[in-house]
């Protein structure tokens, strides 16, 4: 392909053309791909605004570019191997000519069942290969897929479904999750009491456990597919028809549906895929996120298959059975890309490096991180013992908003320097703003990150709410794309992330609102108020810690603690439940009735040293107490 960067001239001239013939850039890119009416216009946009427009008039379709696009050349190809949660069940390999033959039955059956164009549909599956067909089935017929992540909870789901005014769920029976066994279904059925807009759903069998089916409603996806028909032409869609929602925390209230567009979703990602993982035909790659995220969407399913790559989906989890899953699968379909999240690193890192060295490696040629900053002592330890110190290290920085990578070393192109994400890819210009919304032009500096100049996969607008998207991220520095990270920039030029300046807080590589959390906590009948701020954490990088003032008279009974993490279970998920909590008489807050949350956050990592000025607090004499008990 054309747009391959593989050597430092190739970075620095495309980099400059991308800058400085930003539309011919793009164009180039976008021939690579089919389209069924060309482009009038690359783009025009309005970062003021937030109006995006690439491709303008072009008709396309992502699911045929994934897809049939490949049937000629590769047809027989392995285009995903999908590695079950038991490792004595055997791994499925699906070609791209079957994978064409099981999308187009599920768009026949969705169509079927009164699905088009424009529809929504929640996806709420275990990672199993009808979650990859779903969502490119729903691409194919124009539908617009919800993938919510299957360890949100009922509430959660419900809250997403209603959101986007779903009109399907598909789900399956249950989840296989290390040596658990999750009732999916049930927890749909408890979501959809409250979701009057779904009329169907598609029930997948997986753990074959016994589930309810509500008549008229429920159906089994296997013998419905079975009768379905293999052809199925791709619907000619507009370049920005949205292509999907996907739900990510805000630092206030409800979860943001970001929407991401057709065309420039596609181009941003193929593009990104191939540069920053050097993927070479016949490459297998595996990438260990959940499609329930923004990584699983855009480098699991979308960026490898439209490079016509062989993509691994892995039902389990890397401590199941043992702590050498990873490796095992790494050494068992030889492996020659491997992307996973600082957490999962630092969590094997602590086991026996035994379970690393009964394998064999040396298939890996690139290896990266995503979600979260990685710490030195983590990449030190994947660098030696994962890439041999030979496989160079793509720390990839970028998010739900982007679509794709933004910032990332380029295999055997950027330098390695642990913690940085180093440059930005062709197309991207970030910059630096000091508090008063300037450009820090300086290297050596730290500031608050932004974008200057739209790219292609950048999210369309927040479902249902264009305010608030221009509010969340186009307001603070008018004319810039705000990322609500801060960086550093050093001598040389390269970024290194240093986390989120808002209320989101990373756990385990999972955003985290505040809000939502405390919204839950508060609805506890003896709670009062309370306050949730995160924390340092070996293994999850951050985790959280929630003060909470009880109602008066209420007793602070020994459950209180378990209600109250059994209550964000309920209301978020269990990733949302908190590691530390403290009771306290009250919140410092300031006198217009802000709770300062800098002072509990440096309660909460333990530093007592310089709380600033706290002159302006209402009840000084709290922080004290805090203090004094602090867990
Ligand atoms: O704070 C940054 C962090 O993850 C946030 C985005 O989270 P999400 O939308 O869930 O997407 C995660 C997967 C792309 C960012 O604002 N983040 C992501 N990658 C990195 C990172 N922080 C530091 N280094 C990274 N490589």
């Amino acid at each position: 392909m054309s747009y391959h960067i593989r050597t430092k001239e190739d970075y620095d001239k495309n980099y400059l053309h991308s800058v400085e013939r930003k539309n011919q850039f793009w164009e180039e890119i976008a021939k690579e791909f089919t389209w069924f009416q060309p482009w009038k216009k690359l783009m025009d946009c309005n970062m003021r605004e937030a109006k995006f427009n690439w491709f303008q008039g072009a008709k396309t379709n992502i699911s045929f570019n994934c897809i049939d696009r490949h049937l000629n050349s590769i047809g027989d190809q392995t285009a995903i191997i999908f590695e079950p949660n038991l490792p004595s069940e055997k791994a499925i390999h699906i070609s791209y000519n079957e994978l064409h033959q099981k999308v187009c039955k599920m768009a026949n059956l969705l169509i079927d069942m009164g699905i088009g164009k424009g529809d929504r549909v929640a996806l709420y599956l275990p990672m199993i290969p009808e979650l990859a067909v779903s969502v490119l089935a729903c691409a194919r017929i124009g539908a617009i897929h919800s993938v919510i992540f299957a360890g949100f909870s009922s509430g959660a789901l419900a809250a997403r479904i209603n959101d986007a005014s779903c009109k399907m769920v598909i789900t399956a029976d249950g989840s296989f999750r290390g040596n658990k066994t999750i009732d999916l279904k049930g927890i749909v059925d408890e979501a959809l009491l409250e979701c009057p807009c779904v009329e169907s759903v598609l029930v997948a069998e997986r753990t074959m456990t016994q589930v309810r089916m509500k008549n008229n409603r429920d159906f089994f996806l296997a013998p419905l597919l079975e009768k379905a028909s293999t052809n199925h032409e791709a619907v000619k869609m507009d370049a920005e028809d949205p292509l999907f929602i996907l739900y990510t925390s805000g630092s206030t209230g409800k979860p943001k549906g970001m929407v991401h567009s057709t065309a420039g979703y596609m181009v941003y990602t193929a593009y990104t895929f191939n540069n920053v993982f050097a993927y070479e035909k016949n490459d297998i790659y595996w990438c260990t996120a959940d499609i329930g995220w923004i990584t699983g969407h855009s480098y699991i399913v979308y960026g490898p298959l439209l490079n016509g790559a062989t993509t691994i989906m892995f039902e389990g989890v890397p401590s199941y059975p043992n702590p050498g899953r990873f490796w095992e699968i790494v050494e068992k379909f030889k492996v020659n890309q491997f992307y996973t999240a600082p957490t999962a690193i630092r969590s094997l890192a602590k086991e026996s490096i035994d379970y690393v060295n009964k394998y064999d490696l040396s298939s890996l040629k690139v290896i990266g991180t995503v979600g979260e900053p990685i710490n030195e002592e983590a990449w030190q330890w994947y660098h030696k013992n994962i890439g041999k110190e030979k496989c160079p290290i793509v720390d990839t920085w970028w998010q739900t908003e982007t679509g794709g990578i933004l910032i990332s070393p380029l295999p055997h192109i950027s330098p390695q320097i642990p913690t940085f994400a180093t440059n930005p890819l062709p197309g991207i210009e970030p910059v630096l703003m000091d508090e008063n919304g300037l450009e820090l032009n300086e290297n050596n500096t730290v500031g608050k990150l932004c974008i200057k100049e739209p790219w292609p996969s950048i999210a369309r607008t927040i479902w249902g709410d264009h305010k608030r998207y221009i509010e969340t991220y186009f307001s603070a520095f008018p004319g810039y794309y705000f990322t609500g990270d801060g960086a550093k920039r050093n001598d040389n030029g390269m970024y290194r992330i240093t986390g989120r300046v808002d209320d989101v807080i990373i756990v385990s590589g999972h955003n985290l609102g505040t809000a939502p959390i405390e919204d839950a906590i508060n609805e506890h009948p003896n709670v009062a108020e309370s306050a949730i701020v995160g924390f340092p954490h070996d293994i999850k990088g951050n985790a959280l810690y929630g003060f909470v003032t009880l109602k008066e008279g209420a007793e602070k009974a020994v459950q209180l603690e378990s209600e109250i993490n059994a209550l964000i279970s309920e209301k978020i998920g269990p990733i949302a439940k908190l590691d530390r909590i403290q009771f306290t008489s009250g919140l410092p807050k300031t006198r217009s009735g802000k709770i300062m949350r800098r002072i509990l956050r440096k309660i909460a990592e333990g530093d007592f040293s310089n709380f600033g000025d706290i002159s302006t607090l209402l009840n000084p004499e709290v922080v004290e107490e805090i203090k004094n008990g602090k867990k």
